[in-house]
């Protein structure tokens, strides 16, 4: 079985789907590896890296004419076309479309696309995980970016030349991302405080010392497999409301809110960011699918009422060593559940047979 990795070629993306570590992991297991000259440079590992973990340096036509093509991003409809009729393909697909023109120009080709997003939310699949382990790099990194643009303390200051209060800061949408935003800023010395439409993330929100935002909206917020659910228009007018003040009062405001395949809520409206106070900070997670806040634009940075909003739609990328290495653990682990070890070399078993796989692996439309 000959694993082949390309290069990235979405615009701006720094990571590669395979680290040396994992390389060598998977070659103890009898898989074949072929990397794409110089695919790891971005993320810090250079092909010698790869070669002395047993991986063959070639160019991105044989490692797209592998037998499975394993990539962090969507492929474009021209390394569709370069991959190997009755490949596998691993990587996220982006996609809530199954008409998608890259989904069916693979499945034209017999193609088998396993979606790294479609990795169910249970215990089992945890170490397979890579919308977890890239969310959770997401949620550290915007903090981080927070930081270095508020240009005040985080943490409370006594000094002799004077003593400063913490940044209060907001952290909306409790999910991977948000759990690791609400850590981080603790770590740093903020007080957070912290909301989600789903009930259940208070306990979460004060096991790491912060103050949970209740609202009454009179609706149920949790919705399928432990997601949101979309609120009714009535229900998004009496959010944005409630939360107004709350927002209004903080110096800085991590969003994370998303809801799969639907826009991106919005939480945080224009009147709120022209009462923040000047030289406040939003960090918008969700920029790329629209924004929580109206105000953000996608991977800018820009200032408004005297408040700079942050909408860099790919942090695991500014992070692409360990993210890549991350994303490279959750594949091997997938592959370990794909493949069973004999003398001649892993086998494919019925991906079918066992709910994960059957869950990642995007069927064409009926
Ligand atoms: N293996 C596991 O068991 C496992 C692993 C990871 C995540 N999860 C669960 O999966 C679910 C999704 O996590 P995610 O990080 O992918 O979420 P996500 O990225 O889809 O959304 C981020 C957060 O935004 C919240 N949100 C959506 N609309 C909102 C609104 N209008 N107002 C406030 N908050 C809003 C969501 O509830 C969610 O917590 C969570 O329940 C999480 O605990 C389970």
């Amino acid at each position: 079985m000959i694993i082949g990795i390309p290069k990235e070629t979405f615009p701006g993306e720094a990571r590669v789907a395979m680290s040396p570590d994992v390389a060598r992991r998977l070659r103890g297991k009898g898989f074949e590896l072929r990397l794409q000259q110089g695919a790891g440079l971005e993320a810090g590992y250079h092909d010698d890296d790869y070669l002395a973990a047993g991986v063959e340096i070639v160019d991105g036509e044989a490692a797209f004419a592998a037998d499975l093509v394993v990539k962090v991003r969507k492929p474009s409809l021209e390394e569709v076309a370069r991959m190997k009729e009755g490949a596998l393909h691993i990587g996220f697909l982006e996609t809530c479309d199954e008409k998608d023109e890259v989904l069916l120009a693979m499945f034209e080709r017999g193609i088998r696309p396993l979606a790294m997003e479609r990795i169910p939310r249970i215990s089992r699949a945890q170490s397979m995980d890579a919308l977890s382990s890239q969310s959770n790099i997401a949620g550290y990194r915007a903090v981080i970016e927070a930081a270095a643009r508020y240009g005040r303390f985080f943490p409370l200051m006594m000094t002799s030349a004077g003593s400063v209060k913490p940044a209060r800061v907001v952290v909306l949408g409790v999910g991977v991302a948000g759990l690791q935003a609400i850590a981080t800023a603790r770590r740093l010395g903020a007080e957070v405080y912290a909301y989600d439409i789903r009930p259940e993330t208070r306990e979460q929100i004060e096991s790491l010392g912060a103050k949970p935002i209740d609202l009454d909206l009179g609706e149920e917020g949790s919705g399928a497999g432990g997601y949101a659910r979309e609120l009714s228009e009535e229900a998004r007018a009496r959010q944005q409301e409630m939360l107004a003040d709350e927002l209004a009062r903080a110096h800085v405001i991590i969003t994370t809110a998303l809801i799969p395949c639907r826009p991106a809520p919005i939480l945080v409206t224009e009147s709120v960011v022209k009462r923040m106070r000047e030289g406040s900070v939003i960090v918008d997670l969700a920029a790329a699918n629209g924004g929580n806040c109206p105000l953000t634009e996608a991977d800018k940075v820009v200032r408004k009422h005297g408040v700079v909003l942050v909408g860099h739609t790919n942090y695991p990328s500014m992070m692409a060593g360990d993210a890549s290495t991350f994303y490279a653990n959750n594949v091997a682990n997938l592959l370990g559940i794909m493949f069973e070890e004999s003398d001649d070399g892993p086998h494919l078993k019925d991906l079918a047979e066992d709910e994960i796989t059957a869950a990642a692996l995007v069927a064409p439309p009926e």
